[in-house]
């Protein structure tokens, strides 16, 4: 069985205090999730480039970074060169882009992931679950930590799981706790993003530990 992946969202964190937010998280888990929202693709507007790069000096956690952004392939290079691992895109805001998208990651030498919002199918992505490292599966509508975990999302994680090769990585995002967490790995998901369960609990370590 593949090991299962804790990536914390930093969404929940206090961006005063970013840099200590995550030494906290450091010691229990290999990455970090990264929310870059534009106001226009999502309701909302957090951080850009020069924030990754700054994480980027803070920290050897693996990056995955997450683009709520339109036309993301023009901000491919800006993300890698500050210090990305993983850029994930979203397939509605890419329009008849994905390929190209997907190809400009590659060439900057990152993981290619590949994320769809809860109204679109699987059956959308499907020629692409092959062609990149990831597929980011939204267990909540894009733009806001600390929502409900929509539990029509999670035969989606199935289908992907029929359609992938045994290394993909299937990540959810959004609403992820303890139970919600045992839902989404038990049909396949094997990354797990969580922001609000972490980041408000009183014992991050004993948080991280749960959820796998
Ligand atoms: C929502 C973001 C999530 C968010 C998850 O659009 O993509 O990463 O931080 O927050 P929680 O875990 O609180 O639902
Ligand atoms: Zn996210």
């Amino acid at each position: 069985m593949n090991k299962i992946i804790v990536s914390p969202s930093i969404l929940s964190a206090d961006f005063s205090n970013l840099g200590a937010d995550i030494k906290k998280v450091e010691p229990y888990c290999p990455w970090i999730h990264i929310d870059v929202m534009d106001g226009h693709f999502v309701p909302n507007i957090t951080i850009g480039v020069p924030v990754v790069k700054s994480i980027r000096n803070i920290t050897n956690l693996f990056l995955d970074t997450h683009l709520m952004i339109e036309n993301p392939l023009k901000y491919i290079d800006a993300f890698s060169s500050a210090g990305s691992n993983l850029i994930t895109f979203h397939y509605e805001a890419a329009l008849n882009k994905t390929e190209e998208t997907i190809d400009r990651i590659r060439q900057n030498n990152k993981k290619a992931g590949l994320s769809i919002k809860p109204d679109t199918p699987v059956e959308e992505i499907e020629q692409y679950i092959n062609k990149v490292d990831l597929i980011l599966i939204m267990t909540v509508e894009p733009g806001f930590g600390g929502q409900t975990f929509k539990e029509d999302q999670v035969e989606k994680i199935k289908k992907v799981k029929s359609l992938s090769d045994s290394n993909l990585i299937i990540q959810v995002d959004g609403g992820i706790n303890q139970k919600t967490a045992k839902i989404c790995t038990e049909q396949g998901a094997n990354c797990l993003v969580a922001g609000s369960y972490i980041y408000n609990s009183t014992n991050i370590k004993q948080a991280i530990e749960s959820l796998i």
